[in-house]
């Protein structure tokens, strides 16, 4: 059984296994390599060659115990025929939702949009690169999708001031949403994904009707995502009540935020927890991210715990402090 399968399934503390959100992104050499030739960065998701070589890059540097899949969420909106672009500096840029259109989408034609995301994970798996290793496929929840494709930019640069108004659009959209989001899923695991992570980065954002936006729909994936055999990971990020959530929808593991005080959390659940860790730390020094990092492993010594971070890796960490980040994990006793 893998290290993560250990921790998950059976329980197991002894081990603390790692990888990290992001961990195949712009603070590797070798990936702004490749990007440098490849401007277009859907186009990139789409090149199973290349974005399996990617998927690979962290895992040939730093040995982690899981491979999570070179892909973005947005390649949903993508597949479903929404246009869909990254900007240099600026992060994606959709195109108008047309959900006359979206409505009419078969499963057929959205399967084919995405065919190179399953045949990377099945070059994955004849490769054999990844021995004694969980490969990571993800979705993003509906609710974070959503906000991308009625927002079409990110909600950081701000929120069309139209945004909640549209509730026949929404609830149309949470429909298909749930529908393409599942089939995504279960393509994935039959191509050979072996854990699922949901990732609801906007989930923050949810101010009322929790029922709605964050449990229903993120419970529906979980438990059809067990239904297909496979252990689910959960990060709602930003949300106030990890507890309340993880006691509603049940996921395999909970991704906990930097903001989530973890001995507090510890008191409330009893599922295994992955992450937490400030990325802003990998940017300070040695002395420091060993300090940060034992807090963690020290409050989550008993507990089923894979080592992550609070939010994906950033751009500007350097490869020596992510070395230095395994050694103390892997050293920890
Ligand atoms: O290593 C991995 O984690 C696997 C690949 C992965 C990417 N995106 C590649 C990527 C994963 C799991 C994602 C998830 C994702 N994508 C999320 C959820 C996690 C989170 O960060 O909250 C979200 C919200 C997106 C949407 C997205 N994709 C944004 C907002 C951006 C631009 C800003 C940014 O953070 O880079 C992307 C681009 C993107 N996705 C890059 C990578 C490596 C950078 C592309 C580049 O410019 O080279």
């Amino acid at each position: 059984m893998t290290p993560i399968k250990e921790c998950l399934i059976n329980n197991k503390t002894d081990l603390v296994p790692i990888w990290l959100m992001r961990q195949a992104g712009r603070y590797l050499p070798e990936f702004r390599e490749i990007r440098k030739n490849n401007s277009n960065f859907i186009n990139l998701c789409l090149n199973s060659k290349l974005s399996k070589e990617i998927t690979l890059q962290p895992i040939k540097r730093f040995d982690f115990d899981a491979a999570i899949i070179f892909s973005d969420i947005l390649m949903i909106p993508y597949g479903l025929g929404q246009k869909v672009e990254f900007k240099k500096n600026f992060g994606p840029n959709l195109g108008d939702l047309d959900i006359d259109k979206l409505l009419e989408i078969e499963e057929e034609e959205f399967i084919k949009n995405l065919s190179p995301i399953y045949e990377l994970l099945v070059e994955l798996k004849k490769s054999n690169d990844l021995k004694g290793k969980d490969t990571i496929g993800f979705v993003g929840a509906p609710w974070t999708l959503l906000v991308y494709m009625i927002n079409k930019v990110s909600p950081k640069k701000g929120l069309n001031n139209n945004f909640f108004l549209n509730k026949e659009l929404i609830n149309n959209l949470l429909k298909i949403l749930d529908r393409f989001i599942k089939i995504h899923i279960k393509n994935q695991i039959n191509a050979g994904a072996t854990i699922i992570q949901i990732f609801d980065s906007w989930a923050g954002m949810i101010k009322s009707d929790f029922d709605k936006y964050l449990y229903n729909p993120t419970l529906s994936l979980v438990n059809y995502t067990k239904s297909l055999g496979a252990p689910v990971i959960c990060f709602p990020r930003g949300i106030s009540d990890y507890s309340q959530f993880c006691r509603i929808v049940e996921p395999s593991m909970i991704n906990i935020d930097y903001n989530v005080d973890p001995k507090n959390l510890l008191k409330n659940i009893d599922i295994p927890i992955q992450g937490g860790l400030h990325p802003q730390v990998l940017l300070t020094d040695k002395a420091n991210l060993r300090k940060e990092v034992k807090k963690y492993l020290e409050i989550f010594k008993n507990h089923p715990y894979v080592f992550n971070l609070g939010h994906g890796i950033l751009p500007e960490t350097k490869i020596e402090m992510v070395e230095e980040l395994v050694k103390i994990v892997r050293d920890f006793k």
